[in-house]
Parts: C-alpha cells; sequence; structure tokens
C-alpha cells in the first residue's frame, strides 16, 4: 500500500489528494499545507512543512514512510524539489529543475519550441527597452508582451497599440513591474482561434494523455474582463475533435518529449500545453505549464478512474508504456467560486455557509480555504470549485450552479457561464 504526499493548497490539490485517497492500492494521504478542504477528507491528513525546504520534506517522507510525493505547483519544481527528493531515493513525479524551465522560463520554452519545429507564434526575445522598441515599431498589433519568468499568471500583456506596447516594455524592463521575471522579455505575434489545453501524464519518454478539457480564463460572463488563474473548466472539451487531438499528439505533445529527451532533460510529470487552435485545426503552442492546470485537475479528476499513485509511480519507472488510463464516460463541469475582488482584492476570512447543503454528488473542492474556530472561512482569491458530473454537458452545468448556489460568504463572484462555449 502507498502512502502519498501531496504538495500545494489549491484546488488542484484538493483533487489530486482526494482522487489519490480513493486509490486501493493508497493508505494515507498527506497534504502538504493543504486547506480546509483536504483537512475534512476522509484518508487525507493536512502537514505543516515548509516545503521550500526540500530537507524537510526529504525528513517528513522518510518519518512518515512516504513512498509518493506529487508536487501540484510550478514553483517548487523550479525550484528543484523533484532533483533533491530523488537524490534523497524518495519518488517524487514531476518534471527535474532543468525540465520545469519549460514553465520556469518562456524564453526557454520559445528556443526550445523553435529549436525542434514545433509550431508557435513568431517572437522576438529582449532584455533592453531599446531594442524592444525597435522590434515593433513596424509590427501588426495587438501584440502579445510577457515577462520570462514565474508572474503568477499575470506575466502576459495583450497590447492593443504601439503607445500600449512601449509602455508594457518600460513597465517590465526598467520599472521592474514583474521583478525578475520581468528582467527579460518576450513579444510575440498576436494568434486568434479557440484556445484550449492539453495535459498529458509523461515518463521522460511515453505518455498518458488527461481526458481533454477548456477552462476559462477570463473573470467575467462570455469571456471578458482580466486574465485569471481559470474561473471554471469543464471535461470532455468538445472543440478537441479526434483529428485535432491526434494532430496535437503529433506536432506537438511527441516532438515536446523527444526534443526534451535529446536535450538532455527528459520530461517527466503532467505536461500542459496551452494551445491556439485555428479554423482550419492547427494548433500552436502558446505555453508550457509543467503541473496540472487549475481548475482543469477538478472535472478530470472527477472523471479519473485508474489509480493515479499507480500511475505517478509508473511514470517516475519510466513504464508508462506498460499503462493505460480510464476516464468515466460522462462530462464534469466545475464552477469557481472566488472571492469578489478577484483577481486583484485581498477580501478574506468570511465565513462559508451552505456546503453541506450541495445536492448528492456534487462535490466541492476547495482552495483559498482555511479553518477557524469550528467554521471554515474564505482566504482570499479562488475559494471553492463546484464540480459536478453528468451524461449531458448541460445537465452537468445546472446541477454544478445547484451546488454553487447553496453556498455563501456574502462576497462571493463567479461566472453564471460555465460550459457555455460547448453548450449548443
Ligand atoms: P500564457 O500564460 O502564455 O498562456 O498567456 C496567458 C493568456 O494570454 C493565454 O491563455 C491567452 O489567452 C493569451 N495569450 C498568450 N499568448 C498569446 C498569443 N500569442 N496570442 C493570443 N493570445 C495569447
Ligand atoms: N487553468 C490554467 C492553468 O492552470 O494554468
Amino acid at each position: 500500500m502507498n502512502t502519498v504526499l501531496v504538495i500545494g493548497s489549491g484546488g488542484r490539490e484538493h483533487a489530486l489528494a482526494w482522487r489519490l485517497a480513493q486509490s486501493s492500492t493508497v493508505s494515507q494521504v498527506y497534504v502538504a499545507p493543504g486547506n480546509a478542504g483536504t483537512a475534512a477528507e476522509p484518508g487525507i491528513d493536512n502537514v505543516v512543512l515548509d516545503v521550500s525546504n526540500h530537507q524537510a520534506v526529504i525528513d517528513f517522507c522518510r518519518l512518515q514512510n512516504v513512498n509518493l510525493v506529487v508536487v501540484g505547483p510550478e514553483q517548487p519544481l523550479v525550484d528543484g524539489m523533484v532533483d533533491d527528493l530523488s537524490a534523497a531515493h524518495i519518488p517524487c513525479f514531476g518534471p527535474t529543475a532543468a525540465a520545469a524551465q519549460l514553465e520556469g522560463s518562456k524564453a526557454f520554452a520559445k528556443q526550445f519550441l523553435e529549436k525542434h519545429n514545433i509550431p508557435t507564434a513568431a517572437y522576438g526575445e529582449f532584455i533592453t527597452v531599446s531594442d524592444a522598441k525597435a522590434y515593433i515599431q513596424d509590427k501588426a498589433f495587438p501584440i502579445v508582451i510577457k515577462a520570462d519568468g514565474l508572474a503568477a499568471g499575470k506575466g502576459v500583456i495583450i497590447a492593443e497599440n504601439l503607445a500600449h506596447a512601449e509602455a508594457t516594455v518600460e513597465d517590465m524592463l526598467e520599472a521592474n513591474a514583474f521583478g525578475d521575471a520581468g528582467s527579460r522579455i518576450i513579444i510575440e505575434e498576436f494568434l486568434v482561434g479557440e484556445e484550449a489545453s492539453y495535459i498529458v501524464m509523461a515518463d521522460g519518454e511515453n505518455f498518458l494523455a488527461m481526458a481533454t478539457s477548456q477552462d476559462h480564463k477570463a473573470r467575467d460572463n462570455g469571456d471578458v474582463g482580466p486574465n485569471t488563474g481559470g474561473m471554471g473548466a469543464y471535461s470532455p472539451a468538445p472543440v478537441v475533435t479526434a483529428e485535432i487531438d491526434e494532430k496535437v499528439v503529433e506536432t506537438v505533445i511527441k516532438p515536446t518529449l523527444a526534443g526534451m529527451a535529446k536535450d538532455g532533460m527528459p520530461f517527466t510529470g503532467f505536461l500542459y500545453a496551452g494551445l491556439m487552435i485555428d479554423g482550419q485545426g492547427n494548433a500552436k503552442v502558446l505555453e508550457f505549464n509543467v503541473r496540472f492546470g487549475d481548475p482543469e485537475t477538478q472535472p478530470i479528476m472527477t472523471r479519473l478512474q485508474s489509480n493515479l499513485d499507480q500511475l505517478c509511480l509508473a511514470a517516475i519507472a519510466g513504464e508508462l508504456d506498460q499503462h493505460s488510463i480510464e476516464w468515466d464516460e460522462r462530462f464534469a463541469l466545475g464552477v469557481v467560486m472566488a472571492e469578489k475582488g478577484y483577481p486583484l482584492g485581498n477580501d478574506k476570512d468570511n465565513v462559508i455557509q451552505g456546503m453541506d447543503q450541495v445536492p448528492a454528488g456534487v462535490k466541492v473542492f476547495h482552495a483559498g480555504t482555511a479553518a477557524s474556530n469550528g467554521d471554515v472561512v474564505t482566504a482570499g482569491g479562488r475559494v471553492l470549485c463546484i464540480c459536478a458530473l453528468d451524461e449531458d454537458l448541460k445537465q452537468a452545468q445546472a446541477k454544478a450552479y445547484e451546488g454553487v448556489k447553496a453556498i455563501t460568504w456574502g462576497s462571493e463572484y463567479y461566472r453564471t457561464d460555465i460550459g457555455f462555449k460547448a453548450i449548443i
């Protein structure tokens, strides 16, 4: 039986830990630090650990006989958690620091894509304002400007005209709006089409595709308003037809895994390709994430039927080719409930009511929550993701919103149209 430690505190980690705890081969799941949702799950315990201290994580794993660590967020991966735990012979599912550069540095990702002929937007890479400004003078607008490093999903600006682009370049390179993350920038062509995420589990060479999914990154109904981490998601995503699926595998996923292996950085872990799909069904890579998507994880884990621990351990052993993955055929849809000011404000400490009133079969995944004096309170940002399954996407949506309506904390905010693009 396996003892698993999940690193992270968001909705993604709640969903991963919940699914792991249901595996027939898992006896105990720990989450560091977790949230009020993971604390309340049977078979799951939160642990207080400084996860930036890899030795402390190693010590905990030895003490509790943890034989699988699953890392949720990107920062510990970029910081080399997998390298350190692997060196201590603790199986840790995720990419090494070298491979995590696919997300940690947009310049690395773009150079990699170009070198291996993987489709992506045309771009330039800059460290000085004068070079960046010279590059944009004769370009078409809008144009996309990205901070090189990790910027918590905020480092991408779509500049509508030359003045906006020049101001953004100055903000990032001179005024250090994104700190070190923005001391190098990428300027790239604006792509049009439909966005989709394609997520796989990789073992350095082989991969298993996760069920298809699509999230809603814009804050407001109709996919408008500021960009967020994601306001809701559903799986499967009809936009990823069998034909597009095959194209993405052949033109993006296989060459990426082969290229990383060839460059001496084989990729093990969840690989998330953010794609723009044009009218002809051709995909270009917008970004890579080296971890599962949030909130895509929540509906995808709702559908997963295989034992996730077995798959992670097989991936670490380089044996994913000997495994398959089983999905519930039904649609899953998750609606994020956030604090009103999200993504900017920092409202918190509001008591959440009604979580015990959601209809049977609706799953409430926590993200920004904390336990306080016997209550569950908001801890800011995205607070919950309410998920439901049904044979019909519209019914899954209706069920998820029944759950949403049962819950209140006075300043909740959510979109009322999650899934609209897939519901005719
Ligand atoms: P990224 O973090 O690189 O995925 O960028 C965040 C969001 O910005 C994406 O989900 C897209 O909506 C948008 N975006 C990024 N790059 C481009 C591009 N080249 N063309 C159009 N939209 C983009
Ligand atoms: N939902 C988008 C992401 O996880 O990056």
